[in-house]
């Protein structure tokens, strides 16, 4: 359902992604995994334009985009089609809970108030969030905030979901409970991008694990190829680090 081809993007002289191709199948979960500044976030914004591209293909369900020449109308096709969760939420701070999960549907998809109001209470509910609608994000725990941005992007019924590091913010104890939220949105045939350094996760819910270095992405396969039999040295080297890590958490 989503092919980029050739992708490039610079800031300045740095670039940042270099010659990205990848394939995704209708309701795949796709797991990205790198290390700090290989590019993962940047996929994910050129995937909606929240950075424009400056070269490549961008083919999501029947829209094909060139990014040299792509016109106000196709980008605007092509941010229709996805949604994504951030790091830090990117809530409205000035809105409630309700009023962040509507503001889409009201402005950009046109949905009339009452509709709205009926659709987030219905998505807000199943993130664990119906007694907050009137809080403000500053009164919520980090994991409330960042059901919040899963539910805003839920509300947006867009064929693809983009995940960037959604719990890499929160406190190690919030974790859990948005995991478990994001894995149950696997559950429901949805696609799924999901940029993470949460290994176990990505082992356990994704059907494809990309790992991606300087630009490039280096390495990529089914999640029990790229976690226990890794082609690439670098792959390895990255994912033994982790290993690592987890061990020094373990008491002995
Ligand atoms: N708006 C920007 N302007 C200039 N440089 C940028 C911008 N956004 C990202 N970069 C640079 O692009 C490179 C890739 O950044 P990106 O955020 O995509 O990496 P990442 O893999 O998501 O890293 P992390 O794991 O730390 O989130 C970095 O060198 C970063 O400094
Ligand atoms: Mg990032």
């Amino acid at each position: 359902m989503l092919t980029i081809k050739n992708l490039v993007k610079r800031f300045g002289d740095n670039e940042v992604l270099k010659d990205i191709t990848m394939d995704v199948g209708q309701g795949e979960v796709i797991a990205i995994i790198g290390p700090s500044g290989s590019g993962k976030s940047t996929l994910l914004r050129c995937i909606n334009y929240l950075e424009e591209p400056d070269s490549g293909y961008i083919n999501l369900e029947e829209l094909s985009i060139d990014t040299t020449r792509a016109n106000k109308k196709d980008i605007d096709r092509l941010t229709r089609k996805s949604s994504m969760v951030f790091q830090h939420y990117n809530l409205f701070k000035n809105k409630t809970v309700l009023e962040n999960v509507t503001e889409g549907l009201i402005v950009t998809r046109k949905m009339k108030k009452k509709e709205a109001v009926e659709k987030a209470r219905g998505i807000l509910e199943k993130v664990g969030l119906l007694a907050q609608l009137k809080q403000y994000p500053a009164t919520l725990s980090g994991g409330q905030q960042q059901r919040v941005g899963i539910a805003r992007a839920l509300a947006m019924d867009t064929p693809l979901l983009l995940f960037d590091e959604p719990t890499s913010a929160l406190d190690p104890e919030l974790v859990k409970g948005v995991l478990d939220i994001i894995k149950s949105i696997t559950e429901l045939n949805q696609t799924m991008i999901i940029v993470t350094h949460e290994m176990n996760f990505a082992k356990e819910v994704s059907d494809k694990v990309i790992f991606m270095e300087d630009g490039y992405i280096v390495e990529e396969g089914p999640p029990k190829e790229v976690f226990d039999h890794p082609k690439h040295r670098r792959t390895a080297q990255f994912i033994h680090q982790f290993d690592e890590n987890e061990l020094e958490g373990i008491e002995i």
